[in-house]
Order: structure tokens, then C-alpha cells, then sequence
């Protein structure tokens, strides 16, 4: 692939902040790519260049300029040798002088193009080039939004209905729940990512709720994300005021599967934790999904490690957190050869861009976290999952 044109600008996200958005051309084509971006963000995620006034000024630079120098006129034998030769332009490890942002608008964006080119659906060049079989994920729907994303009114980031099923039928289930919620709750603020926040006195009232919910609908449960990293201070995790060890937490844990339908627990501990990460998996691993998000970073080394030592059975995919879409896909390898599960998500601070949607379908997720469903921009994620399984159907 030859691009004949790089152009960069900055767009505004879902929580009104800066983001780097790129077009690049190849002959008569063009093809558009936007970045999500993240508030409770992992310690070793790559690095979202920004500037001192929380702007992308530098990060859209860095494309218009030294990016778009290197890659103008320039012939690409492949979309891995694109993107590798943007990490090695970077050249640190975090990706702290172009920026991630910026690297990963131009990754995108050429994946984009060269599915243009070929004429083949993004999912489709997606799944060739990973060497995966595509399948429709299951839906993780944030409906109740807390920690980082609503200033901390609920104990865990977020609660999730997980739905499975044909895209279409999961989807108009999934809204049906959204609405019916929302009416038990009354009129509550809204949180970051497009669901409910509202408050409650128990740690237990929101799982009774959503289980009260995934009674009256088949093939559904409940997920949470802890977040954890963000409820840790002083070797304690704070929960509605209360402090918990990281033993307590595990009891914490085990007795919520016990008594809710429970699909999954993200980032149970604070991303540092390992050992309790591998005790909370040897207890209810079975039972349950133990994602790894801010622990792994969708960081091939780490997710390998987490895997060697039986942290987690399942990773959360974020190709924000790495930088180029090559790497996110040697994350999903890494995923399947060490047998875990791979869920693919969308940031707190989303745009327009449907990419995670096709990047979930094209690796064959088992999961996609895209958010709740008072925001448009997570709906377009939706919508294009449905989308997706039209094409598949046809192409
Ligand atoms: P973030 O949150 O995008 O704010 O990091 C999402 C998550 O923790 O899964
Ligand atoms: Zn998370």
C-alpha cells in the first residue's frame, strides 16, 4: 500500500476533550480514523500525548508533520510492516514522543484503507490479517456507570448486563433492559459511559436490582468492573466507606457469585496485585471470568506473564492501550494461545468511530464492551455489530 496523503486534526470526544482524528489517501480513497480515550487509565498504558492544557495540539502535529513525512510517497509491503515502522519512528518504548494517540489514528485509519483497496469489509480484513475466525461477540452493556466515571457514587466502575445471542435480538433485549431499568431507578444522573448513576446505600442493592432484571430475560447475567486500582489506598480497598484487605475482598467476591448470576469480575485488584489476582482465579476462576485490564494494558509481555501465572482467565482488548492495531492483534494471539478469552472495549471517552466494533467481530471476540445506551456515540458500536452481521451474511 502506498499513501499519498496524511492529514490530522483534532475532535472533540464524548466528555467534550480533545482527540486526534486522521484521514489518510490512496489514490481515488480515503479513509478516516478517530481515538477513544481513557480516565481510569493503567499505569502501563502506552502514552496519550497531550498537552499541558489537556489539548492534542502536539499528537496531531506529530502526524502532520514528522508522520506524514515519513509515510508520504512511501510503499508498504503489509499493514505489520506500517505500523512496526511507526513504533520504531517513535522509538521509545511507551510511545511517548509521537504520542500513542497519534500512532494509533494512523494505524487505524491505514487498516481502514486497505480494506477500501481490497474491497473487503474492515471485520473481514481484520480477521484475514489476524488469522482469526469472525464471530458476533456478546454484548457487555454498562448500564450503571460509578468510580472514575461518575465521581465515584457507586462502589465499582461499572455494571454490566452481558447479553448473548444473535446481534439483533441480543441488542433490542439489551435497550428493552436499559428502559426498564431506568424506569426502576427514577430520574439519576447519567455517567461517563452513557449509563446510570445512581446511588445506593448496599453493595448489594445493585446486584439485586440487575439480578431481579436478568430473571425476566434468557441468556443473560451481570459483569462488574472493579477498577480496582482506582478504590486502592494504604494496602486497603474503600468500598461505600468501608475498607477491605485484599483477603476480604476475595470473600467479597466469592460470596457475590455465590448469591448473583455473575458473568464476570474486571480488574478485581489493583494492577500491581498479582498474587491476589492468582488466589481470586484459583477460588472462583471456574465459575466465573477474571478479566485483566489495567493488570495486562493490552500489552503482549504482560497478558503472556498474567497468563504464566494464572492472574486472570480472560483479557480485556483496547488497542488504545498499545498503540497500533498490530500490536493490539499480537495481544489477541497472545490471548488465544494461552487459552484465555478475549473481550474487546471501547474507552470511557469515546467518538464516532466504529472501529472496536469491527475489531471485536473480525478477531472473534467472546465479548464487546461498548457502553450503555444514553450516548450515541456507543450506539453507533451497536449499530454497527448488527451492520456486521448483514455483510457476513452476504459477503
Ligand atoms: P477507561 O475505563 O476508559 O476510563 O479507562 C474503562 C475501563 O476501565 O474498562
Ligand atoms: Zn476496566
Amino acid at each position: 500500500m502506498r499513501i499519498d496523503r496524511v492529514e490530522a486534526t483534532s475532535i472533540f470526544d464524548t466528555r467534550g476533550r480533545a482527540t486526534v482524528e486522521t484521514t489518510l489517501f490512496a489514490h481515488t480513497f480515503s479513509a478516516t480514523a478517530s481515538v477513544p480515550s481513557g480516565k481510569s487509565t493503567g499505569e502501563y498504558e502506552a502514552c496519550e500525548l497531550r498537552d499541558p492544557d489537556g489539548g492534542v495540539t502536539r499528537a496531531v502535529a506529530n502526524v502532520n508533520g514528522e508522520i506524514a513525512r515519513a509515510l508520504t510517497g512511501q510503499r508498504f509491503e503489509s499493514l505489520d510492516a506500517l505500523d512496526a515502522f511507526l513504533v520504531s519512528l517513535d522509538g521509545t518504548p511507551d510511545k511517548s514522543r509521537l504520542g500513542a494517540n497519534a500512532l494509533l489514528s494512523v494505524s487505524i485509519a491505514a487498516m481502514r484503507l486497505s480494506a477500501l483497496l481490497e474491497g473487503v469489509p474492515l471485520w473481514g480484513a481484520i480477521a484475514k490479517r489476524a488469522g482469526t475466525t469472525p464471530a458476533a461477540p456478546r454484548l457487555y452493556v454498562n448500564v450503571m456507570n460509578g468510580g472514575a466515571h461518575a465521581s465515584f457514587k457507586l462502589p465499582f466502575q461499572e455494571y454490566i448486563l452481558v447479553i448473548s445471542g444473535e446481534t439483533p435480538s441480543a441488542f433490542s433485549m439489551a435497550q428493552e433492559m436499559f428502559t426498564k431499568l431506568g424506569e426502576r431507578l427514577g430520574r439519576v444522573p447519567m455517567g461517563d459511559e452513557g449509563g446510570y448513576a445512581p446511588t445506593f446505600d448496599t453493595l448489594e442493592r445493585p446486584f439485586e436490582l440487575l439480578a431481579e432484571l436478568v430473571k425476566e430475560f434468557p441468556n443473560t447475567s451481570i459483569a462488574i468492573d472493579a477498577a480496582a486500582s482506582q478504590l486502592f489506598h494504604d494496602d486497603t480497598y474503600r468500598l461505600l466507606g468501608k475498607s477491605y484487605t485484599p483477603e476480604e475482598l476475595a470473600r467479597l467476591y466469592k460470596s457475590l457469585a455465590a448469591r448473583f448470576p455473575i458473568d464476570s469480575i474486571e480488574d478485581p485488584y489493583d494492577e500491581n496485585a498479582h498474587t491476589d489476582f492468582t488466589r481470586l482465579t484459583a477460588m472462583i476462576g471456574e465459575k466465573i471470568l477474571i478479566i485483566g485490564d489495567d493488570l495486562t494494558v493490552t500489552n503482549p509481555t504482560r497478558i503472556k506473564e498474567a497468563a504464566r501465572n494464572k492472574e486472570i482467565n480472560s483479557v480485556l482488548i483496547k488497542p488504545n492501550q498499545i498503540g497500533t492495531v498490530g500490536e493490539a492483534l499480537q495481544a489477541v494471539r497472545e490471548v488465544s494461545a494461552a487459552r484465555l478469552k478475549t473481550i474487546a472495549s471501547h474507552r470511557s471517552g469515546e467518538t464516532e468511530d466504529t472501529f472496536i466494533a469491527d475489531f471485536a467481530y473480525g478477531v472473534g471476540a467472546y465479548g464487546l464492551k461498548a457502553g450503555g445506551f444514553a450516548q450515541k456515540e456507543r450506539l453507533l458500536k451497536y449499530n454497527r455489530l448488527v451492520a456486521i452481521g448483514d455483510e457476513a451474511g452476504t459477503v
